[in-house]
C-alpha cells in the first residue's frame, strides 16, 4: 500500500504526488553557458557571504545537508521551492515582460493539466461533503487591456475544500474535485458556482515543516481561488484570488497576496456569496 492509498493526507502523500507530476513533463530551457555561470557564480557568492556574516558552524552545515536530502526523499522540492522561492520568479518575470494586465501570482505545487471542461454558466464538481460549505459565486469578463471581451478564453479554475485538501493530492477525493477549465461565452464571460475556499496548511509534517519549525514560523496561506486564465493572441496569466478580511492574508507563508488580487463577496438573500473578478490580458508577446 502507498501513501497514497490511506486515508491520512501526509505531507510526504502529497509531496510525492507533485514531485511525480512535475517529472512528468520534462523540462528544458536554452540558457547560455555565459548565463548559466553568471548565475551560477552569483548564486554561490551570495551563499559564501551568507556563510561568512552568520560564521556558519560545521554542525549547521551538516544539519543542512542531511535537511537537503530528507526534502528529495519525502519528495519536497516543488512543495518547498513554490512556497519559498516562486513569488520571487513570478515578480522577476511579471516586471520583466512590463505586463500591464492582471497581475500573477504563484502556480505552487498542485496545478493539473487538462481539468474537464465545463461551460461558462457552470458549477465546480465537488462531493456531497463541499456542497454544505458556504457556496460561493465567482462572475466576470476575459477582457484584452481596452476592456473588450474576448471570444476563445478559457479560466482553469482549481482549489482546496474546506478542510484544504486540493483532489489528486490528498486520498479520497474524486479526481478533478474542485477543479475544471471553463469555456467562456462569445465575450469572455463566466459564472461558476463553487465554495468558499478556507485558509490553508501547506504540508507541514515532513521536512518543509520541519524548516518552519525550525525559525519559529506557520504553514499556513490565506484562502484562495488559483486561476490560470487564456484567450488566442494574448499573454496566459497564472494567478490567485484571496479575500478581504481573511486570516493571514498579511503573513502568507508562500508571500503570493497581492492587493490587487482581493475578492470582497456580498452575501446574497439566499445563504450564497457573490462577488466579479474581471481578468485583463496583455498581447502575446
Ligand atoms: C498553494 O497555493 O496551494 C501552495 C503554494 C505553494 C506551496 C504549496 C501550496
Ligand atoms: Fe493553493
Amino acid at each position: 500500500m502507498t501513501d497514497t492509498d490511506t486515508a491520512v493526507a501526509t505531507a510526504h502523500a502529497s509531496g510525492n504526488a507533485a514531485t511525480d507530476k512535475f517529472k512528468t513533463a520534462r523540462v528544458s530551457c536554452d540558457t547560455s553557458p555565459e548565463r548559466a555561470g553568471a548565475i551560477y557564480r552569483d548564486v554561490l557568492s551570495a551563499l559564501g557571504e551568507i556563510i561568512h556574516r552568520h560564521e556558519v558552524t560545521y554542525d549547521e552545515y551538516r544539519v543542512v545537508k542531511q535537511w537537503i536530502i530528507d526534502v528529495g526523499e519525502y519528495g519536497e522540492v516543488p512543495l518547498w521551492l513554490d512556497v519559498f522561492v516562486e513569488h520571487e520568479i513570478e515578480d522577476v518575470n511579471y516586471s520583466r515582460n512590463a505586463l500591464a494586465g492582471t497581475k500573477g501570482s504563484i502556480e505552487g505545487p498542485y496545478y493539473v493539466a487538462n481539468a474537464p471542461e465545463l461551460p461558462s454558466t457552470c458549477t465546480m464538481p465537488m462531493t456531497e461533503k463541499d456542497a454544505q460549505a458556504t457556496p460561493l459565486v465567482f462572475s466576470g469578463q476575459v477582457t484584452d487591456l481596452a476592456g473588450n471581451g474576448l471570444a476563445g478564453a478559457t479560466v482553469e479554475l482549481w482549489h482546496a475544500d474546506e478542510d484544504g485538501f486540493y483532489s489528486q493530492f490528498a486520498p479520497n477525493l474524486p479526481e478533478w474535485n474542485l477543479r475544471g477549465t471553463i469555456v467562456c461565452d462569445d465575450e469572455g464571460r463566466y459564472e461558476i458556482a463553487t465554495i468558499q475556499p478556507a485558509p490553508y496548511q501547506i504540508p507541514h509534517d515532513g521536512p518543509t515543516g520541519w524548516f518552519i519549525e525550525s525559525y519559529g514560523g506557520h504553514p499556513w496561506r490565506p484562502a484562495h481561488l488559483h486561476l490560470m486564465v487564456k484567450a488566442p493572441g494574448k499573454e496566459a496569466i497564472t494567478t490567485q484570488l484571496y479575500f478581504a478580511g481573511g486570516q493571514w492574508l498579511e503573513n502568507d507563508v508562500a508571500t503570493a497576496t497581492k492587493p490587487e488580487l482581493i475578492l470582497d463577496p456580498k452575501a446574497g438573500d439566499d445563504g450564497k456569496n457573490y462577488v466579479t473578478y474581471n481578468f485583463a490580458l496583455d498581447p502575446e508577446a
